[in-house]
């Protein structure tokens, strides 16, 4: 007893000698400076997150702001919950003994270089009554402006302890007025903006779908600082986490009307239990804070994107002809052979075979059944996919295909033999949603079976050029076999095993291009996109609905990202409509050629080759959107190649009123001393452009800035793409 209370006050000794020297840490980017302060008490507080000062020295001056609120309300930087923590905390624990107080202090920091850009600050906290430890960590980009930022806890205790909050990150500011944009909807309604004001209390948003996490909201957000978020002016702060899983968002509003931003996984139904030795690592919180709108705030990410999280993020991408909407699950090796030719004639690198091509004992011929078993339906394919990929080489394109791994139906051999292996209830009715199950990727054995389905696939066909990987299902009937009494660490052992999957197939197979599905765009994390080249934003696939999910995901995803078709969705619209659309992003087409008039069909061609000619400016330029969607009916957004020389315009008129006034579209990020050739592109065959967009007009970057074109009409469902040019 003696010994012990002797040891705690050596230690309480030494965490006041570290209190009594202030120590300040600095995470900064080009733009935005972050700055945490230990106080007396040993505790660490966030100073300030802002615009970054031209005067250093002037920092000091914030000291005297932070003193005063080292109380109840104070900002600290990891707040715990059981003390005098009157918010929402981003720490709760329950000890060994019972106890669910932790109070952590500064213990040391380290800062350092990962390359020119990139600084990465680690600060180590620990309780001063108990073996729990936290390190804090801040990534910051420098040139792209972006934060990333996450915590490791672990602990020496005895026995495993419980921890029941575990954030990501918790960031202040005090401001007149909050404005919270989200990004919410459902299957074929993904990714529609709103936007609300933050008053006193909280607004949480959150998922938890598990497998198809965000299935009914993205898990991203802006906050308007001040004021509500707007594309070219004013602050805001845009954040997103990397998790493909649960995720919550807190934003608190408290009584002196500062804003907590509590930002992590789920803890919901997560009390998880961490054994001691063990790291629990959080997910990213990754963020921007911009002092000029929404729109810098999307292009710092998208460059950030591309330059360091997604997949490839540099690389080009591939234009596909896709047979889900075409054929849905009826098909065969002959049908399939005329789709490649008719691939090879729009012009794209690549034939995707969807869903269907699987199953035996219980064939894949509608969604009800035989997911899980991988082996070719003998009936449809006899040849299997080995003569698919070759029929795809000789028609002259490559060939690409679908899988659901993580997924089972209950009529599949698969479940026959390893019922054991399914996210399953043992002692209630059980529940379908898609006539589908979950497997239970907490399993090693299931881990292994995934990779499997993988790495069978490539290894019988090293040729095969691509992945479309769907997971139509959220999490339901939540059981793991395999967790027995750790029910508390599935949702977070789903994950994880989720990832040590996609690790072992990036580790092997490091070029190959795979798309996120899920069932739309029910999977859109950072996280995941380390993995995946691109996703499926939408099975909506009506280019008027496009116009709203593409500006939604484009708020935190570069254009590369996000994967477009053109499909026979919304026949009001013209072929010209729905390939303008989906231009925008990464093109694709999962339409029936033949059945497209003989001018239509030499339109999508010609428009793949003129896509092909200008996709750089589209997936590695600066995105600048012009008019929302939101607005009007009208809109409008461009690229900008790094250089400026290259631009592309894209605008659509959707649903105009009678005689409506119609407004100049302004461009943005161009070079204002620099002349450019406008010139429309992407017409239908025989079709001129008019006089003013013929090429034959050269206007200064001045110009179009500040007057802008007429490229809006009175036209429903019209669209217009615009190639500027500089003229040497
Ligand atoms: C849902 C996806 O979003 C669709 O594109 C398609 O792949 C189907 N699943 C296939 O079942």
């Amino acid at each position: 007893m003696i010994k012990k209370t002797l040891s705690i006050l050596l230690f309480l000794i030494a965490v006041l000698q570290t209190a009594v020297k202030s120590e300040t840490i600095h995470v900064s980017t080009r733009e935005t400076e972050l700055v945490l302060q230990t106080a007396q008490n040993g505790r660490l507080y966030q100073l300030y997150l802002g615009a970054r000062l031209s005067k250093p020295e002037e920092y000091a001056n914030l000291t005297a702001t932070m003193k005063a609120r080292s109380d109840g309300q104070a900002w600290e930087v990891y707040p715990v919950s059981g003390t005098e923590t009157y918010f929402e905390p981003a720490f709760g624990i329950r000890h060994n003994d019972g106890n669910p107080a932790t109070v952590l202090t500064y213990v040391s920091h380290d800062q350092r270089k990962i390359s020119d850009d990139v600084t990465e600050t680690v600060i180590t906290m620990k309780d001063v009554l108990y073996p729990v430890q936290v390190k804090l960590y801040y990534r910051a980009y420098s040139r792209d402006n972006v934060i990333e930022s996450w915590t490791e806890i672990s602990h020496k205790e005895k026995r495993a302890v419980n921890i029941n909050r575990y954030a990501s990150s918790i960031l202040y500011w005090k401001r007149s007025s909050y404005f919270l944009t989200e990004f919410s909807g459902d299957w074929a309604k993904e990714a529609n903006m709103s936007t609300t004001p933050l008053s006193f209390g909280k607004k949480v948003v959150d998922t938890k779908l598990g497998a198809r996490a965000n299935m009914h909201v993205s898990p991203f957000f802006t906050v308007g600082l001040g004021d509500t978020p707007r594309e070219q002016e004013g602050q805001v702060l845009m954040g997103t986490l990397g998790w493909t899983g649960n995720f919550s968002f807190t934003f608190e509003v408290d009584n002196e009307h500062n804003l907590r931003v509590v930002s992590g996984i789920n803890p919901y139904a997560s009390d998880y239990t961490l054994e001691p030795g063990k790291v629990f690592t959080t997910p990213a919180f990754i963020f921007t804070l911009s002092n000029e709108g929404v729109g810098k705030g999307s292009r710092d990410l998208h460059r950030w994107a591309r330059s360091y999280q997604l997949k490839d993020g540099k690389g080009d991408r591939l234009t596909l002809l896709n047979n889900w909407e075409s054929t849905a699950f009826n098909f065969n090796e002959t049908s399939l052979d005329s789709l490649t030719a008719e691939a090879k004639y729009l012009g794209v690198d690549m034939f995707l075979l969807d869903d269907g091509w699987f199953g035996n004992k219980y064939p894949r011929h509608s969604d009800t059944q035989g997911l899980g078993d991988w082996a070719p339906t003998k009936d449809k394919l006899p040849n299997g996919v080995p003569a698919l990929v070759k029929a795809a080489t000789r028609n002259g394109v490559k060939f690409g295909i679908w899988i659901e791994p993580e997924m089972v139906s209950p009529k599949s051999e698969l479940f026959e033999q390893h019922p054991d292996w399914v996210v399953l209830l043992p002692n209630r009715e059980h529940y379908y949603f898609r006539n589908q199950l979950v497997l239970d990727l907490s399993n090693p054995a299931v881990q292994d079976h995934v990779f499997g389905v993988v790495d069978h696939l490539m290894t019988e066909n090293p040729q095969l050029a691509y992945l479309k990987w769907d997971c139509n299902s959220p999490l339901t009937n939540i059981y793991s076999p395999y967790l027995k009494d750790r029910q508390n660490n599935f949702y977070v052992e789903y994950v994880r095993g989720l990832y040590k999957v996609l690790d072992r197939i990036k580790v092997k197979y490091p070029d190959l291009p795979m798309m996120l599905c899920s069932g739309g765009g029910g999977r859109t994390d950072y996280e995941g996109l380390r993995y995946f080249t691109e996703f499926w934003c939408s099975d909506n696939t009506d280019p008027v609905e496009r116009l709203f999910i593409q500006w939604g995901y484009s708020q935190f995803f570069p254009s590369k990202s996000m994967a477009a078709h053109v499909t026979s969705w919304n026949h009001d619209a013209s072929i010209k409509f729905r390939v303008d659309v989906a231009m925008q992003c990464k093109l694709g087409f999962d339409i029936n050629v033949k059945e497209l008039r003989p001018e239509e069909q030499a339109f999508c061609r010609s428009a793949v080759a003129t896509y092909n000619r200008v996709k750089n400016t589209n997936f590695n330029g600066d995105q600048y959107r012009l008019v929302s969607p939101y607005e009007g009916n009208h809109t409008a957004l461009m690229y900008v190649s790094e250089s400026r020389e290259q631009a592309l315009l894209y605008a659509y008129d959707v649903y105009p009123r009678f005689g409506e006034m119609l407004l100049a579209v302004r461009c943005q990020g161009l070079d204002p001393r620099q002349k450019y050739r406008v010139k429309e592109i992407n017409l239908m065959p025989g079709v001129q452009p008019e006089e003013a967009f013929n090429g034959s007009k050269v206007y200064s970057g001045d110009y179009l800035m500040k007057v802008g074109l007429e490229v809006f009409t009175t036209k429903k469902l019209h669209s217009r793409v615009l190639e500027l040019e500089v003229v040497k």
